[in-house]
């Protein structure tokens, strides 16, 4: 059964992982309740600080059907995880997506299944994805003016997001956050009236930290605004920003709420602020294979062990003993930047 185990990175093979009673767990005791899968490696924008306009794509043989995302979902409901997200990539440009949410959210274990996009296409599809059982849209949007939004993106218009956001309103699919990657010379000083949407709409409006990865890692290092650079923006404009009670560590952004805001803005500051100590996830590529950490390269491929055959045991011995490996935090503090993939290509 070992022999399934394949590394994608040079590293040696991961021992055996003991058994424990009860959900998933890691040699750390964090309980990882969360899987966040990637529909495929392609996109319909070209966002500067995630790929490089020529961008290739893999073909979809080399992709996970279907059925063979259910069998896996359906291994990680058995091994306890509770959670769902969809990402890409842009999940909602894979053929035959509303009816994988569908299946997804009705298997047995699966109580939240939420989706990260670029909004592009929720116009037309957020209504049928809130009756497939969608619940909680992620949605990036890193600027709301139009000619830097085109700048970012190289393709994207904005107005296209507006409609898709109006959408996911109007099928009311809650939580809705607002997601934008802060880069410098590119939107910083976008962050105040994406803060200021929270003070009038229910949203979250996350603003998060850029991560090196691949072969963009020597722009996204140079482009980097920290956190608290952001918060500083935010509050010399639109005032001080309170830090909310009951914070988990479980969610990477942190919450904070401007005076009398109806909705809240968060900060995911993988960089300058690691929250390792309370990740909860682990994440499926769309060429089938997991990935422990998302800024680390250690992965685990299921969709060979699924094409020869693999029982149900069998699937879900190789996820537990991968999620029990799975790493501390990653090492960005010493340098060590993830080469194998680039966001797209992981999901974020
Ligand atoms: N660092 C941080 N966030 C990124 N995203 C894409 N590339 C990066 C990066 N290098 C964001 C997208 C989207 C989410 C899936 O990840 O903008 O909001
Ligand atoms: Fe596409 Fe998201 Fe990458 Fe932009 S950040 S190119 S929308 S996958």
């Amino acid at each position: 059964m070992w022999s399934f185990i394949d590394l994608s990175a040079a590293e040696p093979p991961l021992g055996p992982a003991p058994t424990y009673p009860g959900p998933l767990q890691d040699s750390f005791g964090r309980r990882i309740n969360y899987l966040r899968i990637s529909l495929t490696d392609a996109c319909n924008l070209r966002c500067v600080y995630c790929m490089p306009e020529e961008m290739r794509f893999r073909p979809r043989a080399e992709l996970l059907s279907d059925g063979e995302i259910l069998a896996i979902v359906q291994a990680a409901a058995e091994l306890g995880v509770s959670k769902i997200r969809l990402t890409g990539g842009e999940p909602t440009i894979r053929p035959g997506m509303v009816e994988l949410v569908r299946a997804i959210a009705s298997t047995p274990g699966i109580g939240q299944v939420a989706m990260t996009t670029n909004g592009l296409l929720l116009a037309e599809l957020a209504e049928p994805l809130a009756r497939a059982g969608l619940r909680g849209l992620n949605i990036s949007i890193d600027t709301l003016d139009a000619v830097k939004f085109r700048r970012i993106t190289r393709w994207g218009d904005l107005r296209r997001v507006w409609d898709g956001i109006a959408a996911a309103e109007a099928a009311q699919i809650r939580p809705l956050k607002l997601n934008a990657v802060v880069t410098r010379g590119f939107n910083e000083e976008e962050v105040v009236s994406l803060a200021r949407l929270s003070i009038d709409h229910p949203w979250h409006i996350r603003f998060i930290e850029l991560m090196p990865l691949g072969s963009v890692a020597d722009f996204q290092q140079e482009a980097v605004v920290s956190s608290a650079e952001t918060r500083r923006l935010i509050e010399a404009e639109l005032g001080p920003l309170h830090p909310l009670a009951g914070y988990d560590g479980s969610d990477p952004a942190r919450p904070y709420r401007l005076a009398g805001a109806a909705g809240q803005l968060g900060f995911i500051s993988s960089v300058t602020e690691p929250f390792c100590a309370g990740c909860n996830r682990f994440r499926l590529t769309a060429d089938g294979k997991l990935r422990l950490c998302l800024l680390r390269d250690r992965e685990v491929d299921l969709l060979a062990p699924l094409r020869s055959g693999c029982t149900g045991d069998e699937l879900r011995e190789i996820m537990r003993v991968a999620v029990w490996h799975k790493p501390w935090g990653h090492g960005l503090p010493q340098g060590e930047v993830p080469q194998l993939r680039l966001m797209s290509q992981i999901g974020g």
